[in-house]
């Protein structure tokens, strides 16, 4: 059990008429070219899925073995997958954090423990307590649009643990610094998802890096058939060059609408939490809740803090053309009293979009250790008759 609600997502703030700014997609619709790929996929529905071709696809993308990844219906099958397929002694949860890892481990009967970053939401190895065996990370992480560097994500390695690192929105930070995906890091399992940039979050298209033999773990509890036909026509589609390219287009423009939309609301006097480098970013309002109706009420649908579901008012109104300028001169910005104070921010297609995740901030877990970056032996958190003497190798940066 946990003490929010883990599921409540951007899609339960959107409604009819409002311009969505809660869904954290970054195009409204998939571009042309992917579309036509899809359609052209459409005559080979009558056969079984069959995403060998999109595995190899991602593994000459990120320059790792096509044993190194599995394809998956989205980043959240992936969730649901490690949470299925590992048995965790001491699980942890890096927060703020998407909610859903903590949701599928808690699913699958494990205990979760959060370890809340406070202040400016930096990442110190030495407040994840040693004995994890399993810790899930993101980054940039949601909400806070913080980038932990790759070298402080190095030091969570640990003999016996699994990192897992969920990259979904590193495709929207230009370069994709601070990526994990094309290391092969023993005990790394790196999450990747295509639904934001590609506008497919209907088609549901991700994929794990990782050790072939968490992948073979991985695999062996996948739904049969799990990626659909056209899911692995996206994800062979997307890992062409001409794609990132378009993609590094994106993430660019998406730093300067994010520049912009930072200035006017700090000129607005609200906070600007962390330093964001995704799509999106944290703002913290002394009453944020009644500022979000009152976005509501004024047609931009936001994404809330709020551990809870509540009760929206009806608000549908014409949209008009939507983007980040028109939310800071959203006339009805005033804010009310409320207790909750946290809603986020993101941004797309020119337009502004919010994404946040729900948790109560607790105890934060701070054990000094020692942050090796010494290549893990075997996992304990992988069934024994699982491990092979690849998770004891050393750390190979490709
Ligand atoms: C940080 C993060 N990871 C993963 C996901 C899920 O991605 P997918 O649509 O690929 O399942 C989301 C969705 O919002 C997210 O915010």
């Amino acid at each position: 059990m946990s003490d929010f609600d883990l599921h409540h997502h951007g899609d339960r703030e959107v409604g009819d008429g409002l311009v969505d700014l809660a869904v954290n997609v970054r195009l409204p619709i998939p571009p042309a070219w992917l579309r036509a790929e899809l359609a052209a996929a459409l005559d080979d529905l009558a056969a079984y899925p069959d995403s060998s071709a999109a595995a190899a696809a991602v593994a000459v993308r990120h320059g790792r073995d096509v044993g190194e990844v599995l394809v998956t219906a989205g980043a959240a099958e992936a969730f649901t997958l490690l949470a299925t397929a590992l048995k965790p002694r001491f699980a942890v949860v890096v927060h703020p954090q998407f909610t859903e890892p903590e949701a599928a481990l808690r699913a699958a009967g494990h205990s979760v423990r959060r370890v809340i970053l406070a202040g400016d939401f930096v990442l110190r190895p030495e407040s994840v307590p040693e004995e994890a065996d399993l810790v899930f990370v993101g980054n940039p992480t949601n909400p806070t649009s913080v980038l932990h560097p790759a070298a402080t994500l190095r030091a969570l390695i640990r003999p016996g643990r699994l990192l897992v690192v969920d990259e979904a929105f590193l495709d929207a930070v230009p370069g994709e610094p601070e990526s994990l995906a094309s290391q092969a890091l023993p005990g790394v399992i790196v999450i990747r998802s295509l639904t934001k940039t590609w506008g497919i979050a209907g088609l549901r298209a991700g994929y794990v890096l990782a050790d072939p033999t968490v992948i073979t773990l991985l695999r062996a509890v996948q739904p049969p058939w799990s990626v659909s036909t056209l899911a692995a026509v996206a994800v062979v589609a997307c890992s062409r060059p001409a794609a990132l390219a378009e993609a590094e287009l994106l993430a660019s423009a998406a730093v300067a609408d994010r520049a912009y939309l930072v200035a006017g609301l700090r000129a607005l006097g609200i906070e600007v939490l962390g330093d964001p480098r995704g799509p999106f970013v944290l703002i913290r309002l002394p009453e944020a809740d009644k500022v979000r109706l009152r976005l509501r009420e004024s047609g931009f649908a936001v994404r809330r803090h709020l551990p809870r579901p509540r009760h929206h008012p009806p608000t549908p109104r014409r949209p008009r053309p939507p983007n980040h300028r028109r939310l800071l001169h959203c006339p009805r910005r005033r804010p009310a009293r409320c207790r909750h104070n946290v809603i986020s921010q993101f941004l797309r297609d020119r337009h502004l979009s919010t994404d946040g995740e729900g948790y109560e901030p607790s105890a934060t877990n701070a054990a000094a250790v020692p942050t090796s970056t010494q290549a893990p032996s075997t996992s304990p958190v992988i069934p024994p008759s699982r491990r092979t003497q690849r998770a004891s190798s050393t750390p190979v940066t490709r």
